[in-house]
């Protein structure tokens, strides 16, 4: 039997499993997660551990957690856990992918949508009474079909990003097949897609974001220190790029009075790309097989 900290209240009834299977189960109740002073502190006695994204599983927290033995992360990223550290203590470490696959396509595709026909801006004037009369040059966007989409990775949820492209009669450029500075000077869409890792870290920077086309809309559902957002700002404010629509920041949440958050046509929702009931309920399932396989000293099924 062994001891489990699970960092959030997960959807569906897979953390029950834990408990069926003989474990004792702590789980995190707040609504926001632990400082990492306090997750070292809870994780001291725990043999199995179910992380979220915002977790910092480095080499404190393995130091604090002797008993450490397998490690789940309700994500398909792990840009959160120092792998190099888990696998020096032996640590297994599973994660979720392919669940989580189609609904941040779809969150993309909302995000791209939005930003291109200016929808959320338009939904403001119905309600707060601005919007008076239908007006020929009222809230102008840009046309979505026909257009060139530039995916700046082509993994899973790429794929998934350019397969809902194909609705939309566009050309569609993804970094395995076109060079990068091309891509961003062909298209009129950039959409991130690639892990958060040393070398995509600001890979959008402030020579990336003047490549763009002035009429391009970026959209980012990857992870926030992919984009520099000093430079984003710059280059929203100086009408660099036409707009950005971003599930994802850095941080998470932005500080409200963050500059980024003043800057013009950016839209920003709360990393929601997973965050339909039955994604979520998977991955929550896929976690928590992980940790049995891990903690029975068997092979994890979803091995990062
Ligand atoms: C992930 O899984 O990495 C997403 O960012 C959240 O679902």
């Amino acid at each position: 039997m062994a001891h489990v900290l699970v960092t959030r209240r997960l959807p569906g009834p897979a953390v029950d499993r834990l408990t069926a299977a003989g474990h004792t189960v702590d789980v995190w109740e707040d609504d926001v997660p632990p400082t990492p002073a306090v997750l070292r502190e809870r994780a001291a006695g725990a043999d199995g551990l179910l992380c979220l994204l915002t977790d910092r599983v480095d080499r404190a927290l393995l130091d604090a957690a002797p008993r450490l033995r397998a490690v789940a992360t309700f994500a398909v990223g792990v840009d959160n856990i120092d792998l190099a550290a888990t696998a020096a203590r032996g640590i297994p470490v599973g994660n979720t992918p392919d669940v989580l696959t189609d609904a941040t396509a779809d969150l993309t595709w909302a995000l791209l949508l939005a930003a291109a026909r200016r929808i959320v801006p338009a939904a403001g004037a119905a309600v707060d009474g601005s919007w008076r009369t239908w007006d020929p040059t009222g809230f102008l966007g840009a046309d979505v079909h026909g257009a060139t989409l530039g995916l700046i990775g082509h993994g899973r949820i790429g794929q998934a990003v350019a397969r809902r492209a194909r609705g939309f009669d566009m050309t569609v450029l993804h970094t395995r097949q076109t060079p990068l500075d091309e891509l961003l000077a062909a298209s009129d869409f950039v959409s991130l897609h690639v892990p958060l890792t040393p070398q995509t870290r600001h890979l959008v920077d402030a020579d990336a974001l003047r490549a763009m086309k002035p009429s391009a809309i970026l959209v980012n559902t990857a992870r926030g220190p992919i984009v520099d957002q000093a430079a984003l700002r710059v280059a929203l404010t100086e009408g660099w790029i036409a707009g950005a629509a971003l599930d994802v920041t850095d941080p998470e949440p932005l500080p409200v009075d963050d500059p980024l958050l003043a800057a013009p046509n950016l839209l920003v929702v709360p990393h929601i790309g997973s965050a339909t009931r039955t994604a979520r309920e998977r991955m929550a399932a896929m976690a928590v097989d992980n940790l049995l396989a891990g903690l029975a000293g068997e092979p994890m099924p979803f091995p990062v």
